[in-house]
Parts: structure tokens; C-alpha cells; sequence
């Protein structure tokens, strides 16, 4: 199964995947507010075999589970349609349990979801949409001075793209690494 993660290891760190518009906008009316086909054609090949945790209104705005992925959608509304690869949590607590074995949990948004799971995430793979978007959803604060900024690609774009983005990864600092850092 294709991807860019590092196979094998025992890393049950989860990540948190979103693209992201330079004033912080990530949604308008309870979609994105952008077409970005190189972007989605990366989140395929980067998610795929692994399972992605969503809120419910971003699982709603899908409408289904993405084939070749585990869904689980934290929520506590929503009714188990009982339909395969999916399954719903009532609670942070409740995901791992669920999480098919060799899978790594992906935070796939929206923000209500990325605000609750942050702290839990170890790696954040962002892509900057490099433009000023309209919208009604925004990614939550977030102290960057606690993360590492690992790699950045810029990508003109595409065709099928609306913007030029630049994908980023940053790593969370490590409390020894914070220590040796204050004086
Ligand atoms: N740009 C990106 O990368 C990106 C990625 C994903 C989504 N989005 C966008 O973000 C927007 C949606 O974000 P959103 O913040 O409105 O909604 P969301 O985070 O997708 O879903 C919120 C829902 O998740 C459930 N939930 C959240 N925290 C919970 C907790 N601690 N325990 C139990 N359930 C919990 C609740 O469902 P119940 O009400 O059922 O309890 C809540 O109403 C859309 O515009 C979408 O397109 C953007």
C-alpha cells in the first residue's frame, strides 16, 4: 500500500493533516473553500491504508467513507449507519481502541475536531494555500514556537488548481528539547 509514511515502525503518534489559507481560513459553509486537486491527490496518497478521524460535519460533508481508509467520526449525534471501514466515537478516549491494527490516525479536521484532537498530535502535515480566502471556519490558535518545521516544498499551481500552495511539515518540540532550550 502506497505511502509516504515510514512503514514498519511502531509509531502510534497521530497526525493532523489540513490545508490551510494564509488568514487561517479552512471552510466555508461546511465545505472547502477552494479547488485544489494537486492537494487532494496528495492527502489520497499520503492517508491511503490508514485511518482517518473527522468531526461529523466534516464526515457529512463528504458524505462517505474514502475507499482504501479506515473513517472513524467523532461524534455525539450521529446514529452508526453501520456501513464498513466506518465507525463512530463518542469520545477522544474511544478512538484508539477502534483504530485497525497497522493503521496511523490521521486528524483530518474541521476545526472543532482539530481543536479537540491537537494535543495529541505529534506531526502536522499543513498545506499553506498562499492566498487570502473568504470563509466561515478557521484553524484553531496554535503556539508554533512549540513545533519544528521538519520540510517545505512549494507547488505552483496546477490546471486544476486554484492557488499555489507550499507544503509544510512540522514536528512537535519535545519537552527534553524545551529544557535544553531554557536557560
Ligand atoms: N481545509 C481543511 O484541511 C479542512 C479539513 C476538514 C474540514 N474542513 C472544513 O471544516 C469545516 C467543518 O469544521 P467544523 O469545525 O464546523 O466541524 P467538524 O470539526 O468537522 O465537526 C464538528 C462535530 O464533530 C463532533 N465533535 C467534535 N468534537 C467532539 C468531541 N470532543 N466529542 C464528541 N464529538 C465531537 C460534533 O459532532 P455532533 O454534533 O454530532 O456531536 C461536532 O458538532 C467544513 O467547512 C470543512 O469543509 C477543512
Amino acid at each position: 500500500m502506497a505511502s509516504t509514511l515510514d512503514e514498519g515502525t511502531t509509531d502510534t503518534s497521530w497526525t493532523l493533516v489540513v490545508a490551510m489559507a494564509n488568514n487561517g481560513v479552512i471552510g466555508r459553509g461546511n465545505t472547502l473553500p477552494w479547488h485544489l486537486r494537486s492537494d487532494l491527490q496528495r492527502f489520497k496518497q499520503m492517508t491511503m491504508g490508514h485511518c482517518l478521524l473527522m468531526g461529523r460535519k466534516t464526515y457529512e460533508s463528504i458524505g462517505r467513507p474514502l475507499p482504501g481508509r479506515q473513517t472513524i467520526v467523532l461524534t455525539r449525534s450521529m446514529q452508526d449507519p453501520e456501513v464498513p471501514h466506518l465507525n463512530l466515537a463518542r469520545q477522544l478516549d474511544d478512538v484508539s481502541a477502534l483504530v485497525q491494527a497497522g493503521r496511523k490516525v490521521m486528524v483530518v479536521g474541521g476545526a472543532e475536531l482539530y481543536r479537540t484532537a491537537l494535543g495529541r498530535c505529534q506531526t502536522i502535515w499543513l498545506t499553506r494555500v498562499l492566498a487570502d480566502i473568504q470563509g466561515d471556519t478557521v484553524f484553531p490558535e496554535l503556539d508554533w514556537e512549540a513545533w519544528d518545521l521538519q520540510s517545505a516544498e512549494e507547488i505552483d499551481a496546477g490546471p486544476q488548481d486554484d492557488w499555489q500552495t507550499r507544503f509544510e511539515i512540522w514536528k512537535r518540540k519535545s519537552n527534553i528539547a524545551r529544557v535544553q532550550q531554557d536557560p
